[in-house]
């Protein structure tokens, strides 16, 4: 099969690396991808926004399959136009990816399928928001309704900061049109989990649990990025643990989307934070997690390829989903200053020898007169896997430690804890 993945991060270079070991695969491109997903394939310089470009190439190249990675072009209707081209392609419509997109309409359909969450209110003009924080007398979360690569979501201290946050999303548009509505939201306690699964409309197959840690710093200190790193499995998740998640939250997800007529196909991932009254939903992302994939496609024992297959034709229910009796752990290696304004173009030392037990996925590099250099705030994933989560971890750092960019940064204590807090 000839195969184009989406997308150009770290979660990109694991999908392609794992796409490239299927048997079913004979070419693999990716667009845009980078220096990591080249050593996988063949990137190609396609908008990814661009939906009758991208069907256009998929006609023109033959392509059998497209893999998504990112939410921004779900959000922008690929699935559906690749569709109506004839082209197979994994990953939720339109319609049903507004279980990322939207949080207004993630709340309403948890609220409606009796998918526990957190209790919330909707808003689209400020002042009304303004009011209602100062009637609650409980903590609360503040969300942009839309798509905000991850950076919509507030924990203000004060009401006086609430207010701020509210002007600058509602009324400065901080988000642009992604804060026409925000969403209030009581605040949850507990450790924080992504429960991800495969789904193909009907049904749905648990991934393992991963613990994201989402500081900048040792300690869960230092402000919230995009990811420090991950590992997988989560110890404290039992397996019957993971069967009431599915039974209480994704499965309930499937078979809501199903009813309101949009099928979710593709990977559904649940941001769940397990509180004293069980887990409860955070939000959903309508693809696979950053820096989650890193760890989990290494331990994916079955084809990739296949069950996205099988999930497109409806036959997930008898696909294999077999995992390895392993643990992996990714530490996400970062530029100086990063999540501020970083300084790209900086040459990168890797190490020469790589092997079974240690990935090093590319994020944010760039290829610039031959050389690798930084392009990025988080440049490297360094995946380490090993029979148990210590020798995962020590994997993990020895090959961090072989890596070299000035300025470089990057947490000591990924998986460390494999605590109860991220
Ligand atoms: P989200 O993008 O919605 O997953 O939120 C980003 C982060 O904000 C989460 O990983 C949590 O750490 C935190 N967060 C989001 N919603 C809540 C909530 N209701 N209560 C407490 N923390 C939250
Ligand atoms: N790791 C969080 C996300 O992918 O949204």
């Amino acid at each position: 099969m000839k195969i184009l993945l989406i997308g150009c991060g770290g979660r990109e270079h694991a999908m392609a690396w794992k796409i490239k070991q299927s048997p079913l695969c004979a070419h693999l491109y990716t667009a845009p991808g980078n220096p990591g997903t080249a050593e996988c394939g063949e990137n190609v310089d396609l908008d990814i926004m661009d939906n009758p470009a991208v069907a256009a190439f998929c006609l023109q190249n033959k392509i059998d399959l497209v893999m998504v990675g990112p939410e921004v072009p779900l959000a922008n209707g690929i699935v559906d136009d690749l569709k109506r081209s004839g082209i197979a392609a994994f990953g939720p419509v339109q319609d049903a990816a507004q279980l990322e997109s939207s949080k207004p309409f993630s709340k309403d359909f948890m609220r409606k399928f009796n998918i526990p969450t957190a209790e919330y209110a909707v808003f689209s003009d400020a002042k009304q928001a303004k009011e209602h924080i100062s009637r609650i007398n409980y903590d609360f979360v503040i969300k942009a309704g839309g798509l905000t690569a991850g950076k919509g979501v507030y924990l203000p201290e004060s009401l006086e900061e609430a207010r701020q946050i509210i002007d600058s999303i509602m009324l400065e548009k901080q988000f642009g049109e992604a804060g026409n509505e925000i969403i209030v939201e009581e605040r949850l306690q507990g450790p924080e989990i992504s429960l991800m699964a495969f789904a193909d409309g009907n049904t749905a197959v648990a991934m393992i649990p991963v613990q994201d840690h989402k500081r900048l710093l040792d300690g869960q200190k230092g402000p919230n990025t995009g990811g420090m790193g991950a590992y997988a499995p989560v110890p404290f998740c039992s397996k019957h643990d993971i069967q009431s998640m599915m039974e209480n939250i994704i499965l309930p997800a499937v078979n809501g989307m199903k009813e309101l007529g949009t099928p979710y196909l593709g990977i559904l991932y649940a941001g769940l934070m397990l509180t004293d009254q069980g887990p409860k939903v955070l939000e959903f992302n309508c693809r696979f997690g950053d820096p989650e994939t890193q760890v989990v496609l290494p331990l994916l024992a079955s084809d990739l390829v296949q069950i996205a297959l099988d999930c497109i034709s409806g036959k997930l229910a008898t696909a294999s989903v077999a995992w390895k009796e392993q643990s992996a752990v990714t530490v996400v290696v970062a530029s100086a200053n990063y999540p501020g304004q970083i300084h790209k173009g900086i040459q990168i030392n890797l190490p020469q020898n790589e092997n079974q037990h240690e990935i090093i996925f590319h994020a944010g590099t760039a290829m610039q007169k031959g050389k690798l250099v930084t392009a990025g705030g988080r440049v490297l994933n360094i995946t380490g896997i090993g029979e148990d989560l210590p020798k995962a971890i020590n994997t993990a750092y020895q090959t961090v430690s072989n890596v070299h960019f000035d300025g470089m940064q990057y947490r000591t204590d990924i998986g460390k804890g494999a605590s109860l807090n991220d």
